[in-house]
């Protein structure tokens, strides 16, 4: 491997995530990028919609029959000179720390808004995660096809109530039914789309310079009227300013219509452009660079039975530099073991493949036996962790009843997988045999239900439970936390990953209890 084909390989890298609020149209989008990816031949195949992957799969029933979307799938494609990874978070609230985690491993985002209904409060939820890492976000107004708001209204309202400065790259030319297509303002140029051919790549007919008769003869007094907009969108919004956008402080905006496929390849044609290459990700002991030629990544996400056929769990790991090759070894910095892997997986419009390279950015999967969490660094020797990668104190609990006592190894076996993919967090009481579950969002307690049933055959129900809040609980004298653990004993638990918990039945005891021991830490929040 030549020095300059491993930076060629991280420059080509756009590793990204949509976020947008449930039915702005990611799947449409998705499904549009897929396709100009030459992922798939025709849109409207990824994700059910009566195809036969969506019908294999009564956990694919069940997001369809909700409206949302719970599982986070990740797609390489090329496009251009780059290769793209898409990485696809869950849209409902409930699976916000999910969400949260999924972002951690990208390096841009695109922020998806449909034009009739504006900023919606998800995409403001969303936003805010992406700033906690000054994540770069191109903006995709949507639904143009639709009567929609005034563009230069939906900017206004981005820019105040996101706090992001806008700059339009293109812009609209009619709208609902008498939507053309858009005009690159920074190409100077109209790109005229036809309508009922979202389906696939089609021709598109390109008309330079905004003063062109050719513009008037095709599309009439929409030509008058996109001239009389464009003098005031450029006194009332922002140039495009690299700088601004690597900091999170600007976003390239792109208006069209996923499902019709207008202005789809000008925002890709952007996200190859303008979107940053694989960035450098902070440790406990240094910075680790992209182009450091030792291999590191983390794991961000574990899911279990993404296949039904086969009933695995798949660790997804973002490389952060270095190479991967197959069946080379790594360290796995929290067991202190070397593993050899030669089985890793990437994934191409969701379908998995056996993976030879991958470089900085890449998403590779795992197969994962239970030794695997989120949150675990893999480097090739160096003892370190990745950081920011956390689990949140869940405030929601329920104990899990079993209604087959027969079944409560299979029991066992689902929360134990089912935490581990961090779909709900599982504490294992110190004092009996119960097993409490615990959730961000109410929804989640339903989606571990169900999928025990549908996936481990077994059927539970819950009991409400007096805990308020947990806490991580850390103390470095070894005595301190034996007379804690004894004195506690009733409070604690272990949690899924096997570390120590305390379940607090109201929030004045555990303020009291932090107060008792001021020497023991208790954490919101559960890293390496
Ligand atoms: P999501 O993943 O963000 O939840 O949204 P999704 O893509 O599933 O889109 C939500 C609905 O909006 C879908 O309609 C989809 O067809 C529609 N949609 C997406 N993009 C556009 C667009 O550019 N223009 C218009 N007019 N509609 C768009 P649905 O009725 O829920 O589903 P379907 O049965 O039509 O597929």
């Amino acid at each position: 491997m030549g020095d300059s084909n491993f930076i060629n390989e991280i420059k080509k890298r756009r590793t990204f995530a949509i976020i947008s609020h449930p039915d702005a149209g990611k799947t449409t989008m998705t499904e549009k990028l897929l396709l100009y990816g030459n992922q798939i031949q025709v849109a409207g195949t990824v994700k059910g919609r009566g195809s036969d992957r969506h019908a294999t799969s009564d956990w694919m029933e069940m997001e369809k029959e909700r409206g949302i979307s719970v599982t986070t799938s990740v797609m390489q494609f090329p496009y251009k000179d780059c290769t793209v990874n898409l990485l696809d978070t869950p849209g409902h609230e409930d699976f916000s720390e999910d969400t949260y985690r999924t972002l951690t491993a990208v390096d841009s985002a695109l922020m998806v808004i449909d034009g009739a209904k504006g900023v919606e409060p998800r995409t403001i939820k969303l936003m805010e995660v992406c700033r906690l890492r000054d994540t770069p976000i191109l903006s995709f107004i949507n639904k143009m096809d639709r009567d929609i708001r005034d563009p230069i209204d939906l900017l206004d309202e981005i820019e105040s109530i996101l706090n992001i400065n806008c700059a339009p790259i293109t812009w609209p030319i009619g709208m609902g039914k008498l939507f053309k297509g858009v005009y690159n303002l920074y190409q100077d140029t109209t790109y005229l789309y036809k309508t009922g051919q979202g389906h696939t790549i089609q021709q598109v007919r390109a008309i330079k310079g905004l003063d062109n008769p050719e513009l008037d003869a095709a599309v009439g007094d929409l030509a008058g009227d996109l001239r009389d907009e464009l003098e005031l969108v450029k006194g009332a919004s922002h140039e495009f300013d690299m700088q601004d956008f690597l900091e999170g402080r600007l976003t390239p905006v792109f208006f069209g219509t996923a499902l019709g496929n207008f202005g789809v390849d000008h925002l890709l044609d952007g996200l190859v452009q303008w979107a940053p290459s694989p960035q450098g990700r902070e440790t406990d002991t240094r910075m680790v660079e992209a182009k450091d030629e030792n291999f590191t990544g983390f794991v961000f996400k574990i899911q279990a039975n993404m296949d039904p056929k086969h009933r695995d769990r798949i660790a997804f790991m973002r490389v952060c530099s270095g190479h991967y090759e197959k069946g080379m070894r790594m360290r796995h910095v929290r067991l202190g073991k070397d593993v050899r892997i030669s089985d890793a997986l990437t994934f191409r419009a969701g379908e998995r493949e056996h993976l030879e390279d991958a470089w900085p950015g890449d998403i590779i999967g795992l197969h994962n036996h239970g030794t695997i969490q989120i949150g675990d660094t893999f480097t090739n020797g160096e003892v370190m962790n990745f950081q920011g990668i956390p689990h949140f104190a869940p405030e929601l609990f329920r104990r899990v009843q079993l209604r087959d006592p027969l079944k409560s190894k299979q029991l066992q076996k689902g929360i134990t997988q089912l935490s581990e993919e961090g779909a709900t967090q599982v504490f294992m009481p110190l004092r009996n045999n119960d097993i409490i579950v615990g959730a961000v969002g109410v929804l989640q307690f339903d989606v571990v239900a169900y999928r025990l049933k549908d996936e481990y055959k077994v059927e539970c129900s819950y009991d409400n439970i007096s805990v308020a809040t947990a806490r991580w609980v850390y103390c470095e004298d070894a005595k301190m936390l034996e007379d804690f653990k004894k004195k506690c004993h009733d409070n604690l638990a272990i949690d899924g990953g096997g570390y120590l918990t305390y379940l607090a039945p109201t929030r004045v005891n555990l303020e009291l209890t932090m107060e008792r021991w001021p020497d023991v830490k208790f954490k919101k929040t559960r890293e390496h």
